[in-house]
């Protein structure tokens, strides 16, 4: 199995026994024909060991569980939480969505991006922090709305609050 690393290079990073392991355990929770059901367990596995989901684990992850490649790739796409390349310690997942455009979603977006001198979707050069729109977090009465690190959902997010939250997230970095 090969992947693309952060820098490009292509490395052989073959499924350790533990994490066959972690995923045997996760299969077992369904009926046998229904293993495909572990997908997004399998998913989350492989990025809580190498931060991301490379596509070649995805390969890996659909033949060992018996799904069309295309089958894995829809459910990475789907949800913002996998990461399809590496990314800083602590994501941004900052909503576009309509409800949170109308409340200045984008604004913020591009307030993030200039104050932290990345690209929508890029790193920060010290490996600290990603910035990226998202989705509908479901949260619209709250918007504008961003989610750190797939976890906490952060509101009401006008450029004083940003600029709070990037400067506790840089301290800590
Ligand atoms: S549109 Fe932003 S949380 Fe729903």
């Amino acid at each position: 199995m090969s992947a693309t690393t952060q820098n490009g290079s292509d490395v052989f990073v073959p499924l350790s026994e533990a994490t066959l392991a972690r995923f045997a355990r996760e299969v077992a929770k369904y009926p046998a024909e229904q293993k495909a059901s572990a997908v997004m367990a399998c998913l989350a596995i492989v990025q809580q060991e190498r931060g991301f989901v490379a596509r070649a684990a995805e390969d890996a992850i659909a033949a060992y569980l018996g799904m069309p490649p295309i089958a894995v790739y829809e459910v990475t796409t789907f949800y913002n939480m996998y990461n399809q390349r590496p990314v800083g310690r602590f994501k941004l997942n900052v909503c576009t969505n309509l409800p949170c455009q109308l409340r200045d979603g984008q604004t913020a977006l591009e307030h993030i991006c200039r104050r932290l001198g990345v690209e929508e979707g890029g790193t920060t050069a010290d490996g600290a922090i990603t910035v990226q729109k998202s989705e509908c977090l479901g949260a619209c009465a709250d918007a504008p709305v961003m989610l750190v690190n797939d976890r906490e959902m952060v509101s009401f997010m006008n450029e004083q609050r940003i600029d709070e939250l990037l400067a506790m997230l840089q301290a800590a970095k």
